[in-house]
């Protein structure tokens, strides 16, 4: 299963929001079609963003008759600023523009045609490089996961998050593939549920033994002694290890320092931002009040016009953090 690909000439997604009721694919043609689908959720994860935002800028550029390279980098910029308007927290987003944008300025010598065809290589690249570096993460993260430990997860780290692996359920998938006996529990995710719909769907599709868990039930299972350890993903690292992630990571590192339980973040190089020094300066994303005032925006759950505040993510402090796990291996503090 492929969360995003090439596919007829289009940009192949599955369509998130769909889940778990129905795996449905859609083909995307144009820009804006690619802007609603990421700012809806119909793709997310920060890898999968990547990936998304490389293709997004070459399905920008391919038809384009522009004959010098002043003309076709104008439109690049304009695909690019377009793309990173979408949703501000995944570095990931990013970098996968900022890698598609470097290929074409390192060739502004080549025929616009040639530069297309090494653009649409590059992002080929990103995608099998995210294949890759989530095995990776596996590879590494597996050795910390010990046969009948229970792992505790928010959101959705795994395949649909990314290419096909997963950061996070990728060290549980590896740690299942070599025999380990895993048990996960996963938070739903308020508002938009990611680890209900998403995650237990694809954990249930991979034979893993998940139990779904309301957010507010974190802090009794660890006093129960339930939890051997935490796993997330990430959106953004800074370079002093604060990680941006869903919104109640925060909270679910405070709660496994105080139960000393350790907390792992699971992510690949290019979720890391060497740019800011530390998590104060991760924009942080605002998302529609209806996403907390309507159960998945269709059935009233509040009181009409109350005030809301919904921001999407949280920021970790690097000091509750154990240890990051990436492609490259275990970062300690
Ligand atoms: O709002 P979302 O669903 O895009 O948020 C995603 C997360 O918070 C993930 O944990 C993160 O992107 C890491 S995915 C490997």
């Amino acid at each position: 299963m492929r969360t995003i690909e090439w596919k007829n000439n289009k940009i192949k997604i599955i369509d998130q929001t769909k889940l778990p009721g129905k795996l449905e694919y859609l083909y995307i043609k144009d820009l804006e079609t690619l802007w609603h689908a990421i700012r809806e959720l119909k793709v997310r994860g920060a890898p999968a963003l990547g990936a998304a935002a490389a293709l997004g800028i070459y399905l920008g550029v391919k038809d384009t008759d522009k004959k010098n390279f002043k003309d076709f980098a104008a439109l690049i910029d304009k695909t690019a600023k377009y793309i990173a308007s979408s949703r501000p927290t995944a570095r990931n987003l990013f970098w996968g523009i900022e890698r598609m944008a470097s290929v074409a300025v390192r060739n502004k010598e080549k025929p616009m045609s040639a530069i297309k065809k090494l653009m649409f290589r590059e992002a080929e690249i990103i995608i099998e490089e995210d294949r890759e570096a989530c095995r990776k993460i596996g590879d590494f993260g597996s050795v910390l996961l010990k046969s009948g430990d229970s792992v505790l997860t928010v959101c959705n780290a795994g395949i649909l998050a990314t290419i096909d692996y997963g950061t996070a359920l990728g060290v549980i998938y590896r740690a299942h593939e070599k025999g380990k006996k895993i048990k996960v529990f996963a938070c739903e995710t308020r508002p938009l549920l990611q680890g209900a719909r998403l995650t237990t769907w694809e954990l249930k599709k991979k034979g893993i033994d998940v139990t779904l868990i309301c957010d507010n039930m974190a802090a009794s299972l660890m006093r129960e002694g339930k939890i051997d350890k935490v796993i997330t993903g990430a959106d953004r690292i800074a370079s002093n290890g604060d990680s941006a992630n869903k919104i109640g990571t925060y909270g679910l590192a405070i709660l496994a320092k105080y139960h000393k339980i350790p907390f792992y973040v699971a992510a690949p190089m290019s979720t890391f931002d060497t740019e800011i020094s530390t998590g104060k300066d991760i924009p942080i994303e605002q998302r529609p009040r209806e996403e907390v005032t309507e159960l998945f925006f269709k059935k009233p759950i509040a009181a009409r016009g109350v005030k809301v505040y919904n921001p999407a993510f949280d920021v970790t402090p690097h000091e509750l953090i154990t240890a990051i796990i990436t492609e490259k291996g275990i970062i300690n503090p």
